[in-house]
């Protein structure tokens, strides 16, 4: 059996495939962008912090709504973990409409709580203006429910109530939905796809790397530029070698002669037998 593998062309499809494996990985860990860490966690905590970071593709978004009740009227403004309505540390601020009062704080992104669920994250501000009358005069502090809605990117955010009237721990809640809070859906690639996009890959690179090197450095020509084209051209043959040598379980010297019964009976002379019929 002869075997026409080139040595020093194996080195070759190792070299690509480490190059193919780092743009793969260039390509994929691209996105580095940080801009949740502006919010200050009020109690330092990774559970908080990877809450927190679901909600990278909401940051440098001001969220606008307006809000009539009786004969007052407002505008909230809501940035997650940026300045909202130019308020250094403000992240969500109440603006009367009339324009006579100044803009109110509700929360600062600078004393943050986010509590993560399978499919809603909650940002708590705090540290807001402190109420006039109610409350026992604390500060104010917002709530804002972001839950998972795979239709919006970025939807409207909405103003659910505001709990005032109680002596402590008075809030403002706000609705928003978004896709960024969604669970991760599973990879629609099995294994076995994955396993056969590796083959082709790696089948790939043995060809193009097999052909520059038998084109460049062997010189070949015509099809003598296929990797290993001794080989492959063979290979029909060595199989059949190896066949024989493993699924035959006589070799062909032991075989018997074939239709030996027939012959071993002495024939007898098709004339002498024809004889009797012949009228004497
Ligand atoms: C978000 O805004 C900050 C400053 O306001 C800026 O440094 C950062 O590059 C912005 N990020 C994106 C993704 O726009
Ligand atoms: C928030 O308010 C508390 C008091 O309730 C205070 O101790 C804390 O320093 C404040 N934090 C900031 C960042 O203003």
């Amino acid at each position: 059996m002869k075997v026409a593998l080139s040595l020093p062309y194996t080195a070759m499809p190792v070299l690509q495939l480490i190059l193919a494996v780092q743009l793969v990985l260039l390509a994929c860990g691209g996105q580095a962008s940080d801009n949740v860490k502006r919010c200050g966690l009020r109690y330092e905590s990774p559970t908080e912090a990877k809450a927190l970071s679901r909600l990278e593709p909401l940051t440098n978004i001001s969220f606008t709504v307006d809000e009539t009740d009786g004969k007052e009227s407002y505008t909230y403004q809501f940035q997650v973990c940026g300045d909202a309505g130019n308020m250094e540390g403000a992240g969500l601020v109440q603006i009367d409409k009339a324009g006579k009062k100044n803009k109110i704080v509700i929360g600062r992104y600078t004393v943050t709580q986010a509590i993560g669920g399978s499919d809603w994250v909650m940002l708590i501000y705090r540290n807001g203006s402190n109420y006039d009358g109610h409350c026992s005069k604390e500060m104010r502090k917002a709530i804002v429910m972001i839950s998972c809605n795979r239709d919006v990117e970025m939807g409207q955010l909405e103003v659910k109530l505001e709990d005032r009237e109680k002596q402590s721990d008075c809030f403002y809640l706000f609705e928003l939905d978004s896709s960024a809070v969604c669970p991760v859906l599973p990879s629609k690639l099995s294994a076995g796809s994955i396993i056969l996009i590796i083959g082709l890959v790696l089948l790939s690179v043995y060809l193009i790397g097999g052909f520059l090197y038998q084109r460049l450095i062997v010189g070949a020509k015509g099809v003598e530029q296929f990797p290993n084209y001794f080989f492959w051209t063979h290979v029909g043959n060595l199989a059949a070698d190896g066949c024989n040598l493993v699924c035959r379980t006589r070799g062909p010297e032991d075989e018997p002669p074939t239709y030996s019964g027939v012959s071993v009976e002495p024939a007898e002379d098709p004339e002498e037998r024809d004889d009797h019929l012949l009228p004497m």
